[in-house]
């Protein structure tokens, strides 16, 4: 578990997603993390002190003079020890006063006096947010190197829709949890495709394979915790877009095709997780076929470009990873297929343990042999494969 010992202050201020930190609290501490709540007094009314100490464990702290520190020191001495400050809801006026130095609460102070490094989760009205003045105030912060997560557009609970929601406590935890993956990618430019490709057959059937994009999302946003920046090309599936990535839907393998040459020429990472249909129906029709008993439609199959060896082909190609899901043999259709298609590195796995689920088991194979990244999330092994591929290109790099 990437979190695990992690200590992290949790900042609460007043408003009314400050429920959903209860959650945040929760989840961290499932996640291993050494949980220390601070809140604001507006936060207590909507959350309880006693509400965050039962979930956390430990003491939560509202008041910069309480008597129980002896020195009064609680405003630096609390924060000490934290590899991270998260401000969850962070309020317009909480945003406003950590942009201009302002500290004249508990968790203002500490978060001025800080020495670990800081993330806040807006939420606030979408007039709020849309304010110049609130803008001016996260510019200051970014510029500042405060990591910012959200929010997002949606039903506020003051009735209106817009800008402002907070993110949910999962996707808090998944930008804690790239906050603290190494940046072993920064500067690159990583393109991802992922999930099935659709074939026609006619209006309403379709040839496809079976996959449910989950690795290839998995490693889009493995990429961008670190560092990268990532295009990541879809086909048909049900998962929200990671945070912080391009996502460009796509449907038949041609489709693909077209979106990869548009953006492979300013990547310098491909990788090639999407099962791409191998065969497209020559003889498409534009009305629905009828069912006639005793009698099957006769399906004529063209080949459909190799996307990922047309990619590994071109002069001045980005680093090429390609997928395999073999049912069988995995090693040796691992290898021949990494020669056939000309790439560095190719991920192996089997299609019976990968397809739709959540975990999954994958071997590397590249000019050094054959690497085993276990069994595990996919989420995880997708973090490791990043790490493969940062050691690989640095590798390159000191070559040339
Ligand atoms: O050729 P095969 O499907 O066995 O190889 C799988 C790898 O090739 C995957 O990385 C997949 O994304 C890529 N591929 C492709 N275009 C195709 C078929 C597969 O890029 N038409």
């Amino acid at each position: 578990m990437t979190l695990k010992g992690k200590r992290i202050l949790l900042g609460l201020t007043g408003g009314i997603a400050a429920y959903k930190s209860a959650e945040l609290a929760r989840s961290l501490v499932r996640a291993g993390c050494d949980v220390r709540a601070v809140l604001t007094e507006a936060a207590t009314h909507f959350v309880g002190v006693a509400t965050l100490q039962a979930l956390t464990g430990q003491t939560a702290w509202s008041d910069l003079w309480d008597p129980r520190v002896a020195d009064n020191m609680a405003h630096i001495e609390l924060s000490r020890d934290r590899d991270l400050i998260v401000v969850a809801p962070a309020s317009a006026d909480f945003i406003a006063k950590a942009a201009h130095g302002l500290a004249d609460d508990l968790l203002t102070t500490l978060v001025l006096a800080r020495r670990c490094p800081l993330l806040v989760a807006p939420a606030m009205n979408v007039e709020m947010w849309d304010n110049p003045a609130t803008q001016r105030n996260l510019l200051a912060l970014r510029d500042d190197g405060v990591a910012i997560a959200g929010p997002v557009a949606g039903d506020q609970a003051c009735g209106e829709t817009g800008m402002g929601r907070m993110l949910e406590p999962a996707g808090i935890l998944a930008e804690i949890e790239a906050f603290f993956q190494p940046k072993s990618l920064a500067g690159k430019r990583v393109l991802v495709t992922a999930g099935p490709t659709e074939e026609p057959i006619d209006p309403v059937r379709v040839i496809t394979n079976a996959s449910s994009g989950k690795m290839g999302f998995a490693v889009a946003r493995a990429a961008r915790e670190a560092g990268a920046e990532v295009t990541l090309i879809s086909g048909p599936v049900a998962l929200a877009t990671p945070a912080g990535l391009a996502r460009v839907d796509v449907r038949t393998a041609q489709e693909m095709f077209d979106a990869v040459k548009a953006a492979a020429g300013t990547s310098d990472i491909f990788v090639s997780v999407a099962a791409v249909s191998d065969y497209r129906v020559a003889n498409r029709v534009a009305q629905k076929i009828k069912k006639r008993a005793g009698e099957g439609p006769r399906l004529e199959l063209v080949e459909n470009p190799d996307i990922l060896a047309w990619v590994a082909k071109q002069r001045a190609a980005p680093f090429c990873v390609g997928f395999a899901a073999e049912s069988e043999k995995l090693g040796e259709h691992a290898r021949e297929k990494r020669a056939r298609k000309g790439i560095p590195l190719l991920a192996a796995n089997l299609a019976q343990e990968a397809i739709g689920s959540d975990d999954n088991a994958i071997t590397l194979f590249d000019d050094n042999g054959e690497h085993p990244l276990g069994r595990g999330p996919k989420i995880e092994l997708a973090r490791k494969l990043v790490a493969h591929v940062a050691a690989l290109m640095a590798a390159r790099q000191r070559r040339r």
